[in-house]
């Protein structure tokens, strides 16, 4: 099959080089030249694994970059949307970009030809694309529409396409139905996965292919309900870990026993600094939006949107009651992208905080494997500093704050980044540590919805006041004249002591009472 992919974005560059490797021909467009042209040279804009290797597998064989639609188009069989979807104002997604190319390729349609629908739409997109397509001069017996959305991750985008747990056909005629079984029988029948060159799978516990045949509707609400459901689960865990925190109970051991429960499952349950990335918030605004304009008032996901803002300015705003104000203080931060293995920081949680931190006067020194190059881009240069290393960025800090969950973190030497802080005062917002650890390693330390111990490691400082085993958070903090690190006060939440009288409101007078 010839397959056109309109886009060369994250979705279009990968799923270019996925339908390629699963034995497709392939032409990736974008009107952006310059990308294109580095493309064919073989230089990858995106940061993401085994992309590198499929490009430099495919490029100028089965899979070719152009800049013109039209001879494309017109020569294939299949043509993939797959170009950006941004939130609007309103938080709707604004689907100019997707409405351009659909004018643009409604005269080139005139062969059968099916278009695939890949970004991320609300629901009805399938069906406005079909009436402009013909409004635009394409022959309605010429094209079909159909909605194939994508479940990548970025980090593990090239064997979440070609291993997936389901891939979700929507389609609503024969043709489109064919068509998509064709492209994809390659994973479905298994023939990749006998290939000696099949890129390896990830993890034994994936089973077999699942392809699920729906209508476009239900494929575009599939879509956009699924990624709002994530972010719904991170949201509640996040709130549960607030609830945690109050009575002292412990987030990861809440979490193990809810996630053993296969009704609820163990993903998605990592409580931390909240979500962030190019489609979590921008689909929950625009799964909220959709429903609006269906007459459905989805107040849920507004909470979850909110729980998500609320959870970055709360971990300042602990950090602030720990160091008192934040101005002139030199502040740690590991962590720039919205999460580990990328180099994305789009709608980063950690770029929140950091300027957060900046509007309070610290001074940022900040590290991160790979985000730097995109975080420099989009925040202000008085204020922060970019260290090479973890430990460059700790150097000399009132507190050092974790905000991305790269592994390279959670290996730290600790009795190294111990001695180059000015206080061993730790504020991890990606739990990535055992906090038990952390004491004993002498620091203040201080996670989501999990305890923190006392530190149990002697002899050591805080701004030259010396911490003696057992000492709490707040003692060492009182002594070092910041404001309290004390839990807040624990409500005790059923074992209040009864007055003789007491009895709850509205309660029958009972007939002891005297
Ligand atoms: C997400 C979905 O997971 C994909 O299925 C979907 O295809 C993709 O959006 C998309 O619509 O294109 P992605 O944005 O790459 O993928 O990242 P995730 O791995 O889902 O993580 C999103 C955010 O949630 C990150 O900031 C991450 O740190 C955070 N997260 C994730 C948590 O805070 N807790 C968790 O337990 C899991």
């Amino acid at each position: 099959m010839l397959i056109t992919v309109i886009g060369s974005g994250y979705v279009g560059l990968v799923s270019s080089l996925c339908v390629a490797e699963i034995g497709h021909q392939v032409i990736a467009v974008d009107s952006d030249r310059e990308k294109i042209a580095a493309l064919t040279r073989g230089e990858i804009p995106i940061y993401e694994s085994l992309v590198p290797e499929l490009l430099q597998r495919h490029n100028g064989k089965r899979l070719r970059f152009s800049s013109f639609p039209r001879s494309a188009v017109t020569a294939s069989d299949v043509v993939f949307l797959a170009v950006g979807t941004p939130q609007s104002g309103s938080g709707e997604a604004d689907l100019s970009q997707i409405e351009a190319v659909a004018k643009e390729i409604a005269p080139m349609l005139h062969r059968s030809t099916l278009v695939v629908e890949k970004s991320t739409v609300p629901v009805c997109t399938c069906e406005a694309m079909r009436e402009l397509l013909v409004r635009r001069g394409a022959h309605p017996g010429w094209f079909s529409v159909a909605s194939n959305p994508e479940f990548l991750r970025e980090a593990s985008a090239v064997t979440d396409f070609l291993y997936p747990d389901r891939i979700v056909e929507g389609a609503d005629d024969d043709f489109s139905r064919f068509m998509l079984r064709e492209i994809y029988r390659p994973l479905s029948s298994g023939a990749y996965y006998r290939r000696e060159d099949a890129v390896p799978c990830p993890s034994r516990t994936r089973g077999r292919v699942r392809l699920l045949m729906t209508s476009a509707k239900s494929a575009e609400l599939i879509k956009h309900a699924s990624n709002a459901f994530l972010a719904t689960k991170i949201s509640y865990v996040n709130t549960v870990a607030r609830v945690a925190e109050a009575v002292g109970a412990n987030i990861d051991e809440v979490c193990a026993g809810m996630g053993s429960d296969p009704r609820i499952g163990s993903e998605f349950l990592r409580a931390g600094i909240g979500y962030g990335g190019s489609c979590f918030p921008k689909d929950v605004a625009a799964f909220e939006a959709v429903a609006r304009r269906c007459g459905v008032d989805f107040q849920m996901l507004r909470q979850v949107a909110q729980v998500n803002e609320e959870q970055r300015m709360r971990f300042v705003d602990k950090l602030q009651r720990a160091l008192g104000p934040l101005a002139g203080k030199r502040i740690g931060v590991l962590g720039l992208a919205f999460k580990e293995d990328t180099d994305d920081v789009r709608e980063s949680p950690s770029i929140a905080v950091v300027r957060e931190l900046v509007r309070h006067g610290a001074l940022v020194c900040a590290h991160d494997p790979a985000a730097m190059a995109r975080a420099r881009e989009i925040l202000p240069s008085q204020q922060i500093t970019y260290a090479h290393d973890a430990y460059q960025a700790a150097c000399g800090s009132a507190a050092v704050l974790i905000l991305t969950g790269w592994k390279q973190f959670a290996k730290l030497d600790l009795q190294k980044l111990h001695s180059v802080m000015k206080a061993p005062v730790i504020f991890d917002g990606r739990n990535l540590f055992a906090p038990e650890e952390m004491a004993a390693a002498g620091f203040l330390y201080h996670s989501v919805g999990r305890p923190s111990p006392a530190v149990t490691r002697p002899a050591t400082t805080l701004s030259g006041i010396p911490i003696a085993a057992g000492h709490s958070v707040a003692q060492i903090a009182a002594a070092a004249g910041q404001a309290s690190l004390a839990a807040p006060t624990r409500p005790h939440l059923l074992l209040q002591p009864r007055t003789q009288n007491a009895q709850s409101p509205g309660a029958p007078q009972r007939a002891t009472d005297r």
